[in-house]
């Protein structure tokens, strides 16, 4: 894993999104993996700053997000596919049709979970893969003992990933006790990986990630075993590390 330590938080946007948009120049028709969260808020902006001025198109562009809440449907704000259509793909010329999210209000969830993971497939997998870090260690929903080998699945969210969400809901009762999320497996099948941390409230996390064993106890471990795995962190999150 290579990290970059960057001042804060407005630092590692600029960085990550230079990034992406270097990915996107080279090659136009790339398969990005998306992430939602606080994390990746600042990344997206300067990518619609970006495409404002110098017009880099997003329509040959093909994104697939990591997870989505069962239950809400796409409308609803507090929807990953809702947050993701207001942050970033309405601003950009991407074509609706070519960004995916598992969808977390249909009844026949399991078999979502089958769709998703084959539409992966069938697009040859993720070219770079965004993540964010989830202060117990989780990457998409992968809470804290998810098998290494898990595909795309339903999910029980822990106490403490509801409770981090729930600034992005009006009371923490509606934050659902499920979701759909890629598995670690496929995480890990991305040609490469870009991990972002900012923030103080992960450096236990970060010191953890950084000098830790690799292990199921702690998902984010396993990106370790990844051949190109990018961290941009930032000094409060390198803290403890
Ligand atoms: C959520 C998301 C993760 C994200 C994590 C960290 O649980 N499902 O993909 O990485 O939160 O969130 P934040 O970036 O807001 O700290």
């Amino acid at each position: 894993m290579r990290i970059i330590e960057v001042k804060d938080y407005k630092a590692m946007s600029k960085k990550a999104a230079e990034t992406i948009l270097e990915k996107v120049r080279t090659n136009p028709a790339i398969i990005l993996g998306l992430a939602t969260g606080n994390t990746p808020a600042g990344t997206y902006a300067n990518l619609i700053e970006d495409h404002k001025t110098n017009q880099i198109s997003y329509k040959q562009v093909t994104t697939f997000n990591l997870d989505e809440y069962i239950g809400l449907a796409g409308d609803n704000p507090n929807s990953y596919r809702y947050f993701m259509n207001d942050i970033l793909f309405n601003h950009l010329d991407v074509e609706m049709s070519g960004t995916h999210i598992p969808r977390g209000d249909t009844k026949g969830i399991q078999e979502e979970c089958q769709l998703y993971e084959q539409l992966i497939e069938n697009y040859g997998g993720i070219d770079l893969q965004i993540l964010g870090l989830g202060s117990n260690g989780h990457i998409g929903f992968n809470e804290p003992g998810t098998p290494f080998d898990s595909k795309t699945h339903i999910v029980n969210l822990t106490d403490s990933t509801r409770k981090a969400n729930a600034s992005f809901f009006d009371k923490q009762e509606n934050v659902p006790f499920q979701a759909i999320t890629m598995g670690i497996a496929t995480i890990m099948r991305s040609k490469e990986i870009l991990l972002l941390i900012s923030g103080d409230k992960k450096k236990e996390a970060v010191d953890r990630l950084l000098h830790g064993d690799i292990d199921e106890s702690f998902p984010a471990s396993v990106l370790k075993r990844h051949p190109d795995v990018t961290i941009i962190a930032d000094e409060a999150a390198l803290a403890k590390a």
